[in-house]
């Protein structure tokens, strides 16, 4: 033990490690001022606020406590390239005694998983993002008919954020099971609303638990989370009996097939899992953690950008101007849409600067990780914040994305505004992490640009303009995304 101590002082002198700041916990032991005014702030929806005052007052790295562990919060680029790459085996998402992460719900997959469990799923879903065409326009673009055909023509005031995240809904399930639940369409029995419900009821008590450790029995009676767990396998689990059944049989569609020439095969990711696992509980888990992020997320980062969008006619003008000019060359395809150079910039912004990223894991704006191996993170500590710091195995690293993107010293006093211009010229590279970085980068992140890109290219092709009816700025909703509070109430106008 006392040897222990010696290594790591010299450790921490070789290295010229200094402390990194201290919140002043009026609870130093166990920190629960904190962890109470954090609760507060987001039920109050000023949690992102309250997040970047912190930083303002203790630095770009300082520590604090949450329920007696200690946890090291940073915006600062070179530590969570440190912790997301450099020293990407030091972290992970595992605490480092427990045995089983996210209870139930969940089991072990890609975002509670590190080392082998962690690299098998990676691997599971890697073919089928890495493709280019991952997305198909012709069945994307019958679900944004059936948006559009919901956003009423004379005027009248609608909230769109709902129909962008049914229209997610539908594309994400197409996406992952090879059928779509087509809530969005007028014929449709699926009870959109009932399942969203119970699919948030699960994570946020999954959430719960993932806070509480090793108090998460307190929970254990809660049949309301424990119903909604089961109304989630069990969508989950028909989807992948159906395709068991349909393999068993060798009735699977070739999707090659129902393309045909000239058209983009649509990808469905249980049929790609399918060819590597045919185990139905091993499907299910690998299968849920995917859904977690596609069935929402990418609604929400098209709602956001609608937000700003409609109140700043200039701005939509803009962009409408760049996809009318570019739409007029050609159909779509994923060259037309990336060469929209404004949309990206409208893009980056809305997904980067003012949202908090993202989402998921496990609360938005929030990237973390567990340290498994004592490390020396370059810099946050002493007054300054200057000299490295040294990270105990068992410390929680909290990366909080939402802050390094509104960090005034690396993106100007204008941080907080929406201009999307400014990428004409920013080339930021750790400063900039709405997908994260590393190995456990977003995989989904092309397909979150074409398929975003593509629906707001079809609203300024279909309405001449938005207009805002919501005098409210944007206010944030945790649940486990971040979304806007108040939707996005506008008025769509065609000439
Ligand atoms: C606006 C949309 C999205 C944003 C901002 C986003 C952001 C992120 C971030 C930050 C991570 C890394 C978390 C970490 O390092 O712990 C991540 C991981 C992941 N995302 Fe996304 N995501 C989005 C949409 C999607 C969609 C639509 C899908 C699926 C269709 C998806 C699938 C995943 C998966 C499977 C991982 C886990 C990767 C791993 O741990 O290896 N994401 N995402």
């Amino acid at each position: 033990m006392i040897r222990d101590r010696q290594v790591l002082a010299d450790l921490k002198r070789r290295n010229g490690c200094e402390e990194p700041m201290n919140y002043p916990h009026k609870d130093p032991l166990l920190g629960l001022d904190l962890f109470f005014a954090m609760g507060k702030a987001m039920q109050s929806g000023q949690m992102l606020n309250l997040n970047k005052k912190l930083f303002e007052t203790y630095g770009r790295t300082f520590q604090f406590k949450s329920w007696g562990t200690n946890v090291i919060s940073t915006r600062e680029p070179r530590n969570i390239q440190t912790v997301l790459a450099l020293a990407f085996d030091n972290f992970g998402v595992e605490p480092v005694k427990q045995k089983e992460s996210g209870g139930s719900l969940m089991a072990k997959g890609i975002f509670t998983a590190d080392g082998a469990i962690w690299a098998r799923s990676r691997a599971l879903i890697r073919p089928t993002f890495a493709r280019p065409q991952i997305s198909s326009f012709e069945s994307l673009e019958l679900h944004v008919k059936q948006l559009l055909d919901c956003i009423p023509r004379d005027g009248t005031a609608i909230d769109l954020q709902p129909l962008f995240k049914r229209m997610f809904l539908d594309t994400s399930t197409e996406f992952l099971f090879g059928e779509s639940v087509n809530c969005l369409s007028p014929e449709t029995s699926f009870r959109s609303s009932q399942f969203l419900e119970s699919f948030d009821t699960s994570m946020h008590g999954l959430a719960a638990r993932m806070q509480l450790g090793k108090l998460a029995f307190i929970r254990g009676r809660d049949t309301h989370w424990k119903n909604a767990v089961r109304q989630v396998h069990e969508f989950i689990d028909s989807h992948v009996e159906r395709v068991l059944r349909q393999r068993k049989s060798h009735d699977t569609v070739d999707n090659n097939n129902v393309a045909g020439k000239g058209q983009s095969r649509r990808y469905i990711l249980l049929d790609e899992m399918a060819n590597e696992t045919q185990d139905p509980m091993d499907l299910r888990y690998q299968l849920l953690h995917v859904f977690f992020p596609a069935h929402d997320a990418t609604g929400i980062a098209v709602s956001d950008m609608l937000f700003h969008l409609a109140r700043d006619p200039n701005r939509w003008r803009k962009l409408q101007s760049e996809t009318l000019a570019v739409i007029s060359s050609g159909p779509y395809s994923f060259e037309l849409l990336k060469s929209m150079k404004y949309m990206r910039y409208v893009f980056n912004e809305r997904i980067g600067l003012k949202q908090p990223g993202l989402r998921l894991h496990p609360l938005a704006g929030m990237v973390r990780r567990v340290c498994h191996k004592d490390t020396v993170l370059p810099l946050g500590g002493g007054v300054d914040g200057k000299a490295p710091i040294f990270v105990k195995r068992g410390t929680r690293v909290v990366m909080n994305i939402h802050a390094l993107h509104r960090d005034q010293d690396l993106w100007g006093h204008d941080a907080d505004d929406f201009r999307p211009e400014r990428w004409e010229s920013a080339r930021p590279v750790w400063e900039y992490l709405p997908f994260s970085g590393g190995p456990r980068i977003c995989p989904a992140q092309q397909m979150v640009f074409t398929e975003a890109a593509y629906i707001v290219a079809r609203m300024t092709q279909e309405f001449s303009t938005v207009e805002n009816v919501d005098p409210e700025p944007w206010t944030e909703r945790f649940r486990m995304t971040v979304e806007s509070r108040n939707g996005v109430k506008v008025r769509m106008i065609c000439d």
